[in-house]
C-alpha cells in the first residue's frame, strides 16, 4: 500500500509530536525532512560547502547531537532557502513517501512541492507565543541555555525568512486541512489528525 501523509508547518508548532504519533497509530513510516536541513547546515558551520553537504548527507550526520540547537536551526533555515540544497534533498524524501506501507512526512514544503499528491494534507499551526513556549520549555527541560525571548526570537526570525524565501516557501497548501493547536492539548491536535487520515483511508483502496 502507498499512502501519503504531508504535514507542514512553522517552527514548534507540534508538527514532529503530531507526526511521530499518527505514525505509530497506523504504522506508517515517519521522517522529519527537518533534520535534512539541520544536518546540512550543522556541515556547514563545521566549514562545509552548503550544496555538497546536502548531496553527500550520512546517516551519522543525521544523529549528530547538536541538531537540535539554535545556532543549528538558523543555520538550517539558511541552507534552506538555497535551491541547490533543496533540490540535493528532494528525491530522497520522495522516495521515502512512496514506500510501501505508507508514510508521514513533516516540513515546510511537503504537501506544496515534495508530495503534492499526497493523500492527506495537513498545516499545523499555532500562535508565536505558544510555539515559543513550548520550545522553551523543550529545549530548557533538555539542558539548553536559552531564554524564553531568544527561542521567540530564533521562531520569529525562522518563520520570516521560511515564509518570504522563493525557493518552496513555507505556506499551507490549497488543499490542506489547517490545525490550529494554539488552545489544544497533544492529545486533541493527534486526535484531528487521526480523524483526517482515517476518513481519507476510508476512501483509498489499501
Ligand atoms: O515539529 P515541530 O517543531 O512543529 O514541533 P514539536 O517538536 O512536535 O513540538 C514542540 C513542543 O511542543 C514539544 O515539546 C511538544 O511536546 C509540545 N507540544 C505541545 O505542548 N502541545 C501540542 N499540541 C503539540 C506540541
Ligand atoms: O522543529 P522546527 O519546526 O523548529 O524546525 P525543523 O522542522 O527541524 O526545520 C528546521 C529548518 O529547516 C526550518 O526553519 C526550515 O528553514 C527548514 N526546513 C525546510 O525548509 N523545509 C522542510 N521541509 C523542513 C525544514
Amino acid at each position: 500500500m502507498n499512502f501519503t501523509v504531508a504535514i507542514d508547518g512553522p517552527a514548534a508548532a507540534g508538527k514532529g509530536t503530531v507526526s511521530k504519533r499518527v505514525a505509530a497509530e497506523f504504522g506508517f513510516a515517519h521522517l522529519d525532512t527537518g533534520l535534512l536541513y539541520r544536518a546540512t547546515g550543522a556541515r556547514v558551520l563545521a566549514g562545509a560547502d552548503p550544496v555538497e553537504a546536502a548531496k553527500s548527507l550520512t546517516p551519522d550526520d543525521m544523529a549528530r547531537d547538536d541538531l537540535r540547537t539554535t545556532a543549528v536551526a538558523q543555520a538550517a533555515s539558511k541552507v534552506a532557502a538555497l535551491p541547490e540544497v533543496r533540490a540535493a534533498l528532494v528525491q530522497f524524501q520522495r522516495d521515502f513517501a512512496r514506500r510501501e506501507g505508507g508514510a508521514v512526512l513533516d516540513g515546510r514544503d511537503i504537501g506544496t512541492v515534495i508530495c503534492v499528491d499526497a493523500d492527506v494534507k495537513l498545516f499545523v499551526t499555532a500562535s508565536d507565543r505558544v510555539r515559543a513556549e513550548r520550545r522553551y520549555l523543550e529545549l530548557s527541560g533538555n539542558g539548553h541555555d536559552v531564554t524564553r525571548e531568544g527561542v521567540l526570537h530564533d521562531l520569529q526570525v525562522r518563520d520570516a525568512r521560511d515564509s518570504e524565501r522563493e525557493a518552496a516557501p513555507l505556506a499551507a497548501a490549497a488543499d490542506a486541512v489547517v490545525i490550529d493547536t494554539s488552545d489544544m492539548s497533544i492529545e486533541a491536535a493527534v486526535a484531528a489528525a487521526t480523524d483526517e487520515i482515517r476518513a481519507r483511508l476510508k476512501h483509498v483502496s489499501v
